[in-house]
């Protein structure tokens, strides 16, 4: 766990439906300065709701029913409205999936990054224009001064992703939030944006809170994993030896199912059976159902997240003992192929 965290969440649940389900239940990460971590899970597992939590902005039915969400000291869990307008595209900027939908069709994709700029930083029209042109060309977009005129629907999906990812950093915030930011992207444009969230990152500092089905994504880009399943965290720990020896058998599963060629170039793909949904109260592990290793005492009873050496923390009973790289050098054998 970093020393010194940007954001720190604490044992988060968040219900949906008016209440009636939990589907985040008991999460919690850190993220220090600088730092880029990656959430990975199945679709439904909790990821987006985490995120929109940490910005303040759940849909209209959701809640925080628990938990603390601290940021650059301040807990946000008791943050007036007011409080989140300082923070949210402020302080914490977010790219989503989609980036049409973030933008109204019928104004000039600049004169939008300008109006965030009047609005939070109080500049003047024309500042914020040539302020709103040199982030564009910041964001790697050619000819920015005619990208600025441009509407919404004569850009390409890379260059509106490029657009939101310029009103995302526009305040200069120190959390960037890249929620399947480059997913509807294809391949080529897709390593683009992420070389640019990479290059953001470098040059300001940046922390990242990325989430993505594609695991090259999430390899290139993050420092570390956390696993979601069934809204909790079953593992975390270093992006490297997460990828390279996963400890809990969700993970290990889901780098199978994406390593049938090339893990790195995959998505994750569906594993058989189905994930509890969102609210099921099961009395013991949420995988056990799906997983292959299961054992009867999995079931039995709420199987506690255990922190391993090397900031690695894996729920599972079957791991109790030392993960990864430290396995081998505590020399307890902990990882095989015997689960
Ligand atoms: N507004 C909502 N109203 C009701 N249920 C919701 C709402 N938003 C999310 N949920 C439920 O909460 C669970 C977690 O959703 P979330 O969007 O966080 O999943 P996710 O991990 O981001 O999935 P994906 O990979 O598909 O984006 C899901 O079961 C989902 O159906
Ligand atoms: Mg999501």
């Amino acid at each position: 766990m970093p020393a010194e965290a940007l954001l720190s969440v604490r044992d988060l649940r968040v219900t949906v439906s008016g209440g009636r389900a939990e589907a985040v239940r008991g999460v919690s990460f850190e993220v220090a300065p600088g730092e880029a971590v990656g959430l990975v899970g199945e679709s439904g597992s909790g990821k987006t709701l985490t995120c929109r939590a940490v910005l303040g902005a759940l849909a209209p039915g959701c809640s925080v029913s628990s938990g603390e969400i601290e940021f650059g000291g301040h807990d946000l869990t008791g943050a007036s409205r007011r409080q989140w307008l300082g923070i949210r595209g402020s302080r914490i900027g977010a790219v989503f999936q989609d980036p049409a939908s973030y933008l109204n069709p019928s104004l000039p994709v600049g004169d939008q990054l300008a109006e965030v700029l009047r609005v939070k930083l109080g500049l003047r029209r024309r500042a914020a224009r040539e302020r709103a042109v040199e982030l564009l060309g910041a964001m790697g977009l050619h000819d920015p001064a005619r990208v600025h005129g441009q509407y919404p629907h004569e850009l390409s999906g890379g260059m509106l992703q490029r657009v939101l990812v310029a009103v995302a950093v526009s305040c200069d915030p120190e959390l960037l939030i890249a929620d399947e930011a480059t997913t509807a992207l294809d391949v080529t444009v897709q390593a683009e944006v992420l070389e640019l969230l990479a290059r953001l990152r470098a040059e300001r500092g940046l922390s990242i809170v990325c989430v993505s089905h594609d695991l090259a994504v999430i390899a290139a880009l993050c420092d570390r994993i956390v696993v979601f399943y069934g809204g909790e965290i079953v593992e975390s720990g270093p992006a490297r030896e997460v990828l390279d020896s996963p400890a809990h058998p969700y993970t290990e599963a889901l780098l199978r199912v994406a390593s049938a060629g090339d893990w790195g170039r995959r998505t994750l793909e569906v594993i058989p059976g189905q994930p509890p949904p969102a609210g099921a109260s099961l009395p013991g592990c949420r995988f056990a159902g799906r997983c292959s290793f299961a054992e009867e005492a999995c079931s039995a009873a709420p199987v506690p997240l255990t922190a391993h050496p090397g900031g690695r923390e894996v729920r599972c009973l079957l791991r109790q003992e030392p993960v990864g790289r430290d396995a081998v050098s505590v020399g307890a054998g902990a990882r095989g192929s015997d689960l």
